[in-house]
């Protein structure tokens, strides 16, 4: 285990097991459409690979990438977008895949701005939630796991751009965030 890890939240196989879960049932939503899968970079990167996999429909991916905590651990509620997405959604049925929804504030603005650009439908799947930080009043299709309000990082999810790349989902010591 990484050293700056206190605990693991969600190890590898827990998350393979789920990721077959929601794969399963997004083929279903899925089945006879042609949906844009969206990854939200970069925290939603491998999640968003796994995923697919698992998801036994045509569909099409692309890539946003949207920024509010930079390398802070706090949320600026100012969404940046760093990279917009290729792809036109106007008419498009619409899956917003991400790696964590924590006050939601990311999230609302993505949904936000894919109604203006008049998306058919726009469903959400989020690796990780955490309900009790919501600020943002949003609604969240498909979830992988509930989260304790604790610092994880990992599959994606990072501490000043790091962490990223570890396997499973694990609690960060708070000596590192902390000093
Ligand atoms: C993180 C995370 C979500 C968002 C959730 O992204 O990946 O996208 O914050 O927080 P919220 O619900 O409070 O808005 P971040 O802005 O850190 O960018 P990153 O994905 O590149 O790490
Ligand atoms: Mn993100
Ligand atoms: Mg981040």
């Amino acid at each position: 285990m990484n050293k700056d890890i206190k605990k693991i939240l969600i190890g590898e196989e827990e998350l393979k097991e789920k990721i077959v879960e929601l794969g399963k049932a997004l083929t279903i939503e899925y089945k006879d459409k042609f949906p844009l899968v969206i990854c939200v970079l970069k925290g939603a990167v491998l999640f968003m690979s796994d995923l697919v996999q698992k998801i036994d429909a045509s569909l099409e991916m692309d890539f946003m990438a949207v920024s509010s905590y930079g390398d802070s651990t706090k949320t600026s509620g100012q969404v940046r977008i760093v990279k917009d997405l290729e792809k036109s959604v106007d008419g498009r049925e619409v899956l917003i895949v991400e790696d964590i929804v924590d006050s939601g504030l990311t999230l609302a603005y993505l949904i936000k701005l894919l109604q203006e650009r008049n998306a058919k439908s726009i469903k959400v799947c989020s690796l990780l939630e955490k309900p009790e930080r919501h600020i943002a009043d949003v609604k969240i299709d498909y979830v992988g796991f509930v989260v304790p309000d604790e610092f994880v990082v990992g599959y994606g999810l990072d501490y000043a751009e790091r962490y990223r790349n570890l396997p499973y989902i694990g609690v960060l010591k708070e000596e590192i965030y902390n000093d």
